[in-house]
């Protein structure tokens, strides 16, 4: 969709990232990454030859006015970020600067360099709709709670690249991504997505029945999971339509799974009986979560894949 174009990906060697660095190089784009590899991996990206690296923080100020002077971007994707809720509430200082200064300072430089920028999309989260109950979730409740220093930077974050449309008229919009799962998660972190980690626990199963996959709670909570190659067709339909300037759009399903069924699918495609414990429920720990994904459709969106089409291809590439 997106093609010929001079394109910025911040935490372009991470999972979501990646997938849409190795998508946007095949289709002849000019391609600059920011990662500090805090949580990405150079090995994700297919043909690290043809993209621009930088390995350094998109808090350095030096690194981004260097970026920004050496490039006019047609397309800029924020998802650089620490990604980790608990992170966030262990060291709240640290990840404001990352998930929050970050953006302010790229939005600042963007409206002193980039002339041609044709948007600007932040990665924000479903996070921020906190513990507010209403289901599904929409982009127009007036009542969201962020609970936690991620979901709150998430949050403000939005507000200002928005705000940066209706103020200074740069061309932004933001995405708040449900449970996104597929090929290069990393599982290593032991808070990156519960499917990720669940693959992980059946590779391991493979070679030692002993191994079991604890779930906090009865399994019956539910998420909207949504395949990584779905988030990138959305992220470029966001990027793309006029409509979605100065606009914050749910990326998820529309459908609600939950960790029970997971288990049963992957048991039924790798014809395994994974054993699981049971135990208390995390303090916190949203029950059920889902999107409405009607203002996304608007831009001509429709997910490819349900959990299960999505899980099969993700066995495929990574089992
Ligand atoms: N995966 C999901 O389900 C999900 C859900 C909601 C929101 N998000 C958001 O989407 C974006 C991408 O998430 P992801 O799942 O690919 O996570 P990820 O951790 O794989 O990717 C984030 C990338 O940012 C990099 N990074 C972290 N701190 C940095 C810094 N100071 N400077 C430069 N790079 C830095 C990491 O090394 C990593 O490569 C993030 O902003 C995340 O908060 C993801």
């Amino acid at each position: 969709m997106i093609s010929n174009n001079t394109i910025l990906i911040t935490g372009g060697a991470g999972f979501i990232g990646s997938t849409l660095a190795n998508h946007l190089i095949k289709k002849e784009n000019k391609v600059v990454i920011i990662d500090d590899l805090s949580m990405g991996n150079l090995e994700n990206l297919d043909n690290s030859k043809k993209i621009d690296i930088n390995i350094d923080s998109i808090t350095s100020e030096t690194l981004l006015r260097k970026v920004f002077s050496d490039y006019q971007f047609d397309y800029i994707f924020h998802l650089g970020a620490i990604a980790s809720v608990a992170d966030s509430v262990e060291n709240p200082t640290k990840t404001h600067e990352v998930n929050f200064e970050s953006t302010l300072l790229i939005l600042e430089l963007i409206r002193k360099s980039q002339k041609n920028l044709k948007r600007l999309v932040f990665s924000s989260s479903a996070a921020v709709y906190g513990d507010e109950l209403t289901l599904p979730k929409s982009e127009d409740h007036s009542v969201i709670r962020p609970l936690t220093p991620y979901a709150v930077d998430k949050y403000s974050s939005e507000r200002y690249v928005l705000n940066y449309y209706s103020l200074y008229g740069i061309p932004t919009s933001a995405v708040r991504f449900f449970n996104v799962y597929g090929p290069k998660q990393n599982p290593a972190s032991p808070y990156s997505g519960v499917i990720s980690i669940l693959l992980n626990t059946y590779k391991k199963f493979k070679v030692d029945p002993t191994v079991k996959f604890n779930v906090f709670g009865d399994g019956e909570q539910t998420r909207d999971f949504i395949f990584v190659e779905d988030v990138i067709s959305a992220l470029q339909l966001v990027a793309t339509s006029p409509k979605s300037l100065g606009e914050v759009y749910n990326v998820g399903t529309g459908n609600s799974t939950s960790l029970n069924d997971i288990i049963n699918i992957l048991d039924n495609l790798l014809s395994l009986k994974i054993p699981v414990e049971y135990l208390k429920a995390r303090k916190g720990d949203i029950m059920h979560s889902f999107s409405t994904i009607e203002k996304l459709k608007q831009l001509g969106f429709s997910p490819e894949y349900d959990v299960y089409k999505g899980m099969k291809k993700y066995l495929e590439k990574e089992f």
